[in-house]
């Protein structure tokens, strides 16, 4: 039985199950600190002075330190690296942190913390992305308050907009999201000897946090080590934001010569880390008179908050998606990156897309309604097939599976049947059925192509279990089962015998970020060029036990060797060929570096083929709606997707059913409030509404397969893409029943009775 394609149990179920996995706050070092955070409590201003004296004075207290102190640089490196560790000359959010106080125990650390005084000359804070853009607002960043900008070019759009049969213009809003992973931020910063560091923590990209240890401690790249801890859910969350603390807790580690240990409440979690962008959307769209696309100009706009952090490449992965899966010839997208005086954004799964995918699949189903076609029927006139080229003009030639992920989703939610114009529903409870098609660009594309490689490394030991340390994360997406899955199929190994362990950055050279789903493509290909390697080992050693002319005669599947010709002759388990393999003192470790295949972009015409290759889904939401009230319950949704491969059909089924459950929270109820002087108003969950299961509609996932050359066993990438189309196709089923058009996320009661914009 191989082990790809199986529903094979995870890994780490069972210690999760039990409670005895350890998560970062349960580690414990002798002589530890305990750091607490001082928080600017303005979002903008001058910081004139920071008076420690009474809170040092205090029981327990071993010091409190501010960025003059930070031992090596005081910026989070990042992509600008212009976040500083703590607020220096100008506090730029409210929530910044500012100062550190670290003291023998917990309590005591935050008595003190509550005595440090900080004078801010308070200046007026820039809080939205209007507001940035306005010609007469304060410059807070640069000359124009724009942290980045992109484009897109494709023939020629304004002509094409001219000579368009139906032209069609909107804007549309999206909110922030909060992560609301059940682990909040955490890190333990050890000082060794030698001047050596060594971070635990709670993380999704550890050599991002190696680059702000080494960075804080003004060490050397080879004294510091990060270990990821097992980590209680990323999203994205924990892309940028543990550097930034685990930057803080080495500053402390090092100055104190004690191991510090910072762990986020969740009330400054939802304050100072990253959330999803809000994001503004301006589209205009042309048709012929069969609705087929033949023009698209649009505008793209991101609130980055206060520092730049990631915004630059979430807001590039939003520009090269801003049409969706849809051909057109001639295409203007427009894209900018806004400073803001609020916390800074940056990651949350699908990167930049859901709020174009929100945009656009929302227009496209407006041009369906005033074109009088189905929904669906728009869909697949207009949706990439083989040989479609997409905006950024790269031809798609193989993998797509989006037309078969149009007709599965349609037949099993049984669109034809249900989907009927808003008009002809009647009476007080309304059914509705909306759809949405989305494609996603897997691994870091051109725009990160410099970080996209991975390593792996792979031993066999002596009884033959099999180690492997890889260069991606587990953050509870499955990696370590799915990785595992596909080193015990390459190798010929048993999957309950290869361990594929959590990530240590002294094990594997630098592979970049665990983001963009990237992971089972990327760290999948690594373990199999490992195993490579390590396979004409174990042949050889075999073909010797069989007495076998040469290696070309013998064959090891799932831990059992054997000769080709007589299988069921004589057969040598794993374990045995393992001992062998030492006897004869072959290298039992192989290395695997795997480069992502090459993509490219032109700054100025935004031209390239931008990602090596593309997954896709269709969502098809099923919505009731008392028509009194606006209440509504999202009943059913319908979820195929085209991951090239499923290496764990049951790993991808969860991973539908979580992101649509984060899709359906982004479309239905999250929004983060401020006051006018940018105060975060709901840091809780008491008022940061999210999603449980009561809200769980039926979500019926449906696998389709179209494999792709380059990926392991077929695999591309498909981690993010559950949530990202989930909004607009219960938005469009919420018209679908109603007749009202939401343009600005969440869907609320409000909404759809026309109380609130
Ligand atoms: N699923 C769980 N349970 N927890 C997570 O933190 N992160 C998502 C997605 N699914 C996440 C998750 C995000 S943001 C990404 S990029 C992908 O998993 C990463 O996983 P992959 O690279 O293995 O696809």
């Amino acid at each position: 039985m191989p082990a790809v394609g199986a529903s094979l149990p995870r890994k780490d179920a069972l210690d999760k199950l039990k409670g005895v996995a350890k998560y970062i706050d349960d580690y414990n070092f002798s002589d530890i600190l305990h750091v607490v955070t001082v928080r600017s409590q303005h979002a903008y201003g001058r910081l004139i002075n920071i008076d420690k004296t009474e809170a040092e004075k205090m029981p327990g207290v071993a010091g409190v330190i501010t960025a003059s102190q930070i031992p090596g640089v005081n910026a989070v490196p990042l992509v600008f690296n212009d976040e500083p560790f703590l607020a220096e000359g100008f506090v730029r959010f409210h929530g910044e942190p500012v100062a550190l106080v670290a003291a023998e125990t917990l309590e005591q650390a935050q008595a003190a913390a509550a005595l440090v005084k900080i004078e801010v000359e308070p200046l007026k804070p820039v809080l939205s992305i209007r507001e940035s853009l306005a010609a007469d607002a304060p410059r807070i960043y640069k000359e124009n308050n724009t942290f980045s900008h992109f484009r897109v070019a494709k023939g020629n759009a304004e002509e094409a907009m001219k000579t368009a049969a139906h032209v069609f213009e909107q804007e549309y809003e999206t909110p922030y999201q909060e992560h609301a992973y059940l682990e909040t931020n955490g890190v333990i910063a050890v000082p060794g000897l030698e001047d050596s560091m060594t971070v635990y923590g709670s993380m999704q990209c550890p050599y991002y946090v190696h680059d702000a240890v080494v960075a804080a401690a003004g060490i050397s790249k080879n004294k510091a080590r990060v270990i990821q801890t097992t980590t209680g859910g990323g999203f994205g969350g924990k892309e940028d934001f543990p550097s930034v603390i685990a930057g803080q807790a080495t500053a402390v580690a090092k100055i104190f010569n004690r191991p510090a240990k910072l762990i986020y409440k969740r009330e400054e979690d939802i304050i100072a880390s990253s959330k999803r962008h809000p994001g503004l959307i301006k589209m205009k769209v042309g048709t012929d008179e069969k609705g087929k696309i033949v023009a698209a100009i649009i505008d793209y706009y991101v609130d980055g908050g206060a520092y730049a952090t990631l915004t630059p490449i979430v807001l590039w992965r939003g520009t090269v998606h801003a049409l969706g899966p849809y051909e057109c010839e001639n295409i203007h997208v427009n894209s900018y990156g806004v400073a803001t005086n609020k916390v800074p954004c940056g990651a949350y799964r699908g990167f930049g897309s859901p709020q174009v995918i929100f945009a656009g699949e929302s227009l496209i189903d407006e041009i369906a309604v005033a074109l009088n076609i189905d929904p669906l029927e728009i869909r697949r006139t207009n949706g990439y097939k083989l040989g479609s080229k997409t905006a950024t003009g790269q031809l798609l030639d193989q993998s797509c599976g989006l037309m078969e992920t149009i007709e599965k989703a349609g037949e099993r939610s049984q669109w034809a049947s249900k989907w009927q114009k808003p008009a002809e529903r009647q009476g007080n409870i309304r059914r509705g059925i909306g759809i949405s098609s989305v494609y996603y660009g897997v691994g870091l594309g051109a725009g990160g192509k410099h970080l996209d490689r991975v390593g792996t490394s792979m031993t066999i030991m002596k009884d033959g279990s099999v180690h492997c340390a890889i260069g991606n994360v587990e953050m509870g997406q499955g990696a370590r089962t799915v990785l595992a899955q596909i080193a015990a199929d390459a190798l010929g190994a048993p999957f309950e015998l290869v361990n594929v362990v959590e990530t240590d950055t002294s094990m594997v050279p630098d592979s970049g970020p665990t983001v963009a789903s990237r992971t089972t493509f990327m760290s999948g290909n690594s373990l199999m060029l490992a195993a490579a390697e390590l396979r004409p080992r174990l042949l050889q050693v075999a073909a010797k036990m069989l007495d076998a002319a040469s290696i070309a005669d013998v064959d090891l599947i799932d831990g059992k060797a054997f000769l080709k010709n007589q299988p069921d002759k004589k057969q040598i388990g794993f374990k045995e060929l393992a001992e062998q393999l030492y006897v004869c003192r072959l290298m039992p470790s192989a290395f695997g570096w795997f480069v992502a295949p090459d993509s490219s972009y032109d700054n100025e015409t935004g031209q390239g083929n931008a990602y090596f290759v593309y997954s896709y889904s269709t969502n098809i939401a099923e919505v009731e709606v008392d028509m009194e009230t606006g209440e509504y319950k999202v009943v059913r949704i319908t979820s195929a997707h085209d991951m090239g491969k499923a290496i764990n059909p049951q790993q991808v089924e969860g991973q539908i059913e979580g992101g649509t459950l984060q899709g359906l929270g982004y479309a239905t109820m999250e929004e983060i409030r401020h006051d006018g002087n940018g105060r975060m108003l709901n840091n809780a969950f008491a008022t940061y509404i999210l999603p449980t299961t009561e809200d769980t509609p039926e979500i019926d996932p449906i696998i389709v397969e179209h494999p792709y050359d380059r990926g392991p066993y077929g695999a591309k990438g498909f981690g993010e893409v559950p949530l990202m189309g989930i909004a607009p196709a219960i938005s469009n089923a919420i018209y679908n029943a109603t007749g009202v058009r939401i343009r600005k996320l969440p869907v609320k009661p409000e909404k759809i009775l026309g109380l609130e914009d």
